[in-house]
This record gives structure tokens, C-alpha cells and sequence, in this order.
């Protein structure tokens, strides 16, 4: 349930997390009447600002294309303040508390929730400062905390270790905005309330499974932070993993959040660690018509790099519904679209009154253009036997359009602030997925004359791509003339 008295605290409110993700989706769920009433929001980071300024920061990412929003933009500004303090003097935490109670004044209770939106140097400080400092004394404390956590078994346990002796678990809420998504949200849906998926839901009829990302631009701008993890840790641990999970996890007894995260740890604890012969990695180089730089042409990434900022690996689960069946994941910046997609490729149909007929697939395409469509063959219309491969398609645009999609921080924001921790990493979930990367990590990291594959800017990535994912049995259909018809209907508009 919603709490009223409550003020979100976000730390870290002039950096780029906070403008491009946290103060829009407060806005979104702000105008939308989703927030407490009388909600309060206070802006705490280093640099110091005087309000103008920092309203100007807020506003940053914000669009306002109607009056209406505009209004709605005036009024979201009032209740936002900015304290300026440093991360580790208990003196710039207690000048906050100060702040807060003023905001707090003539309630009866005083709830807080804080948002770091902060880089993992400072995060334990903030936390432990928070709680001595800032925690309420009549009202309820949550804290919202944003990855990386940690960037290895052993430093995300740390991380825990630190977070554990100050918060309780139930008031620690740890974002993977992938969760927040509508069409991750809607996988369970799909697999549990369609008897079709079901039934078919397995090694049995199921061959492979590809979860990919694609984006189109580079580490740009943030070469810094990238360099340091790489693709793996940045995509792939955590948004690509949680999808995985979703998609192979067994039917939780409910939706609350125990129930689902329960099953979530225990498909986890099936999958066996990474091993290096099935993964390829990649970096990519300059675009072919060279406007593009290079990722080691970055000032701020070494000369010498060798970050991955494309993988492509297969995973497995050793349960009795998923043994031998390969989990291809592909994940890449710089390349030639932008997509993630679920890939569900079914195995052959029988032979005999057919001749290479192509495999069902199914795709669930979680962004952009949200939709749902299966590969199907069909008779194709006439007086002939011939078949052609067709689809049965639930396009978002085309089936909901007039319902917006909402973004994944404000469904998540929104969660937090109701208290639901469904779609919030559980401390087990997050030691489990990085026991399942950390051996492969430290293979990539240590082996030195282990080097990416170079990939164009703008290309599909690597050359050797499409054998390795034949290699582990994806079929490419014969009649390589199927296109899914994509709709390309505008966007509503807000
Ligand atoms: C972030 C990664 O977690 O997710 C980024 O750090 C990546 O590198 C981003 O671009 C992708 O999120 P989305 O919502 O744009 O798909």
C-alpha cells in the first residue's frame, strides 16, 4: 500500500542516473497521481547549487510538449528540494535530517525512502551515514540501491556485508530496471497462463533459446565506468540474466514476492557456471565508412583495452525440464539496431509430408515496438500444397493503442514506494547469478592473451557470430525470404 507522509531522498541528484532516469519517472508517476499526496522530494549530491539551478537539472530530461504538461511540471517543481553535503561527514547527513524534518512538519508520521543514485565508491559511506544519521524514528525507512553490486562474487558479498549489519532486507530494494519492463513483466504471464506455452515449455519440444541486446551506439561518454566492467557485468549478469530466469523458472505457488523469488534462486542454483569454450567476445572498432571512432579511440579508456563490449555465450540448466536445451546469449554496443528480444526456437517438426519445413519460433521482443509473435507455417492460400511461414502476432502498438507503456523506473519507483518487492533482486538471487559468471570473468580478466574479436562499428558484431550460434543448434530458416511483418505505428504519444 501507498504511504502518505513520505519524502524520497535522492542521492546522487545531479548525476546522469538521476536526470535521465530517476527525477522523469518521479515526474511520470507524479502527474499521473501515483505519488503520495503529499509526497516531498529532496535532491542531495556534492555539488553545490543554488534551486534555480538545480530545477534546471531536474527539468533536464523532461519533455513537456503540452501546456497541461507544463502546469504539471510547475507543480512537480514545489515539492522538490536540493541539499548540497559531502558523502562521508556525518555533519552534511545531519544538516539533511534537518531538511527532512522540516519537509516532515505536522505529520504524523515520517516515512523516508532513499535513492542512491550513486557510483559503487561511495555507496557503502552513504548507506552507513543514512542509517546513523537520517533513519526515521516514526515512520518507515527504504533504501533503493542501483547495480553495479559489486563486480564479482566475492565483492558483491562484500557489498552485502557492509548493507546487512544497517538495513533489513525488507527495506533494502535493489534495482535491475530490466524487472521493470512490461514485456518482462508480462513472461510469466505468458508461460503460465497459456496452456499451449505450457505444455510445450521444454526440453522436449523446445531446441535452443537466444536472449539478445543490441544497441547501436557506443560506450561513449561513459568509457570510464565501461572499461571497468564491460558488457558481461554491464548486460548481461544482471538485465539478460533476470530474463533468463523468468523464462525458465518453474511455476511459483503466487505472485507475491517470496513466492516467485524463491523459484527464481532455484533455477539459478541449477545453471552451472559459464565455461570459456562457450563464449566469444568482441570489441568494436571503427565504423566501415569510418565517421564512427573506435572504442579504444575514447580518452577516457586505455590504449590497450581489451573490454569486452560484446558477448555472445550459452548457458545451461541442469533440471529435468531444461537439460541439455543451450541458452544463447548475445549482447553488444555499437552495433547495427537497437533490440532486445527473446528468441524461442522449437525443434523440427517430424518428416515425412514435409520437406524442410522450418521451425516454429517464438518471438517476444521486449523493446522497442513491444510484441509477441510466433512463427508458424501455414498452407499458403491456392490450389497448390505449398506452405508458407507465417505468424500469429500480438504487436503492442497495434492490439493496446491506447494504453501507454509505462517506463521501467516508474513501475519500479512506484513498487518501492508500495512496499513490493517482486520485481527487486533478492540478496540469494544476486549471489547466485554471479556465482554463475564470476569463474569466467576471472579467466577473461586474468588471461591476458585473451583478445576481443574486433567488430565495425555498426555491424552485426563479430563475423564468427552466426557459426557459433548455429554451432549450438539454432537453425536458420531455409526460406530466408521470412521478414516478420514489423508495424511501424508512431508511438502514442505520451
Ligand atoms: C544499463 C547499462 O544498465 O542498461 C547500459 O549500464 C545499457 O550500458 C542500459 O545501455 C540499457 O537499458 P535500456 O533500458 O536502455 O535497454
Amino acid at each position: 500500500e501507498l504511504k502518505e507522509n513520505t519524502v524520497i531522498v535522492v542521492f546522487g541528484a545531479s548525476g546522469d542516473l538521476a536526470k535521465k532516469k530517476t527525477f522523469p519517472a518521479l515526474f511520470g508517476l507524479f502527474r499521473n497521481q501515483f505519488l503520495p499526496k503529499d509526497v516531498k522530494i529532496i535532491g542531495y549530491a556534492r555539488t553545490k547549487m543554488d534551486h534555480e539551478e538545480y530545477l534546471k537539472r531536474v527539468k533536464s530530461h523532461i519533455k513537456t510538449p503540452t501546456k497541461e504538461m507544463e502546469e504539471q511540471l510547475d507543480a512537480f517543481s514545489k515539492i522538490c528540494t536540493y541539499v548540497s553535503g559531502q558523502y562521508d561527514e556525518d555533519a552534511s547527513f545531519q544538516n539533511l535530517t534537518k531538511h527532512l524534518e522540516e519537509c516532515e512538519k505536522g505529520w504524523k508520521e515520517a516515512n523516508r525512502v532513499f535513492y542512491m543514485a550513486l557510483p559503487p565508491s561511495v555507496f557503502t559511506t552513504v548507506t552507513d551515514h543514512v542509517k546513523r544519521n537520517c533513519y526515521p524514528k516514526n515512520g518507515l525507512a527504504r533504501v533503493i540501491i542501483e547495480k553495479p553490486f559489486g563486480k564479482d562474487l566475492e565483492s558483491a558479498r562484500e557489498l552485502q556485508k557492509a548493507i546487512e549489519p544497517l538495513w533489513k532486507e525488507e527495506e533494502v530494494y535493489r534495482i535491475d530496471h530490466y524487472l521493470g519492463k512490461e514485456m518482462v513483466k508480462n513472461l510469466l504471464v505468458l508461460r503460465f497462463g497459456n496452456a499451449f506455452l505450457g505444455a510445450t515449455w521444454n526440453r522436449n519440444y523446445i531446441d535452443n533459446i537466444q536472449i539478445t541486446f543490441k544497441e547501436p551506439f557506443g560506450t561513449e561518454g561513459r568509457g570510464g565506468y565501461f572499461d571497468e566492467f564491460g558488457i558481461i557485468r554491464d548486460v548481461m549478469q544482471n538485465h539478460l540474466l533476470q530474463i533468463l530466469t523468468l523464462l525458465t523458472m518453474e511455476r511459483p505457488i503466487s505472485f507475491s514476492a517470496e513466492d516467485v523469488r524463491d523459484e527464481k534462486v532455484r533455477v539459478l542454483r541449477a545453471m552451472p557456471t559459464i565455461e570459456p569454450k562457450n563464449v566469444i567476445i568482441g570489441q568494436y572498432g571503427k565504423s566501415l565508412d569510418g565517421t564512427k571512432p573506435g572504442y579504444k579511440e575514447d580518452d577516457t579508456v586505455p590504449k590497450e583495452s581489451r573490454c569486452p563490449t560484446f558477448c555472445a555465450l550459452v548457458a545451461y540448466i541442469k533440471n529435468e525440464r531444461w537439460e541439455g536445451v543451450p541458452f544463447i546469449f548475445k549482447a553488444g554496443k555499437a552495433l547495427n539496431e537497437q533490440k532486445t528480444e527473446v528468441r524461442v526456437q522449437f525443434k523440427d517438426v517430424t518428416s515425412g509430408i514435409f520437406q524442410d519445413i522450418p521451425r516454429n519460433e517464438l518471438v517476444i521482443r521486449v523493446q522497442p515496438n513491444e510484441s509477441v509473435y510466433i512463427k508458424m507455417n501455414s498452407k499458403l492460400p491456392g490450389l497448390t500444397m505449398q506452405t508458407v511461414q507465417t505468424e500469429l502476432d500480438l504487436t503492442y502498438r497495434r492490439r493496446f493503442s491506447d494504453l501507454k507503456i509505462p517506463e521501467a523506473y516508474e513501475s519500479l519507483v512506484l513498487d518501492a514506494l508500495k512496499g513490493d518487492h517482486s520485481n527487486f533482486v533478492r540478496n540469494d538471487e544476486l549471489d547466485a547469478s554471479w556465482r554463475i559468471f564470476t569463474p569466467l570473468l576471472h579467466y577473461l580478466d586474468s588471461n591476458k592473451e585473451i583478445q576481443p574479436m574486433e567488430y565495425p562499428y555498426g555491424s552485426r558484431g563479430p563475423a564468427v557470430l552466426d557459426d557459433f550460434t548455429s554451432s549450438y543448434g539454432y537453425k536458420f530458416a531455409d526460406n530466408a525470404g521470412y521478414q516478420w511483418p514489423q508495424t511501424q505505428v508512431t508511438p502514442n504519444k505520451l
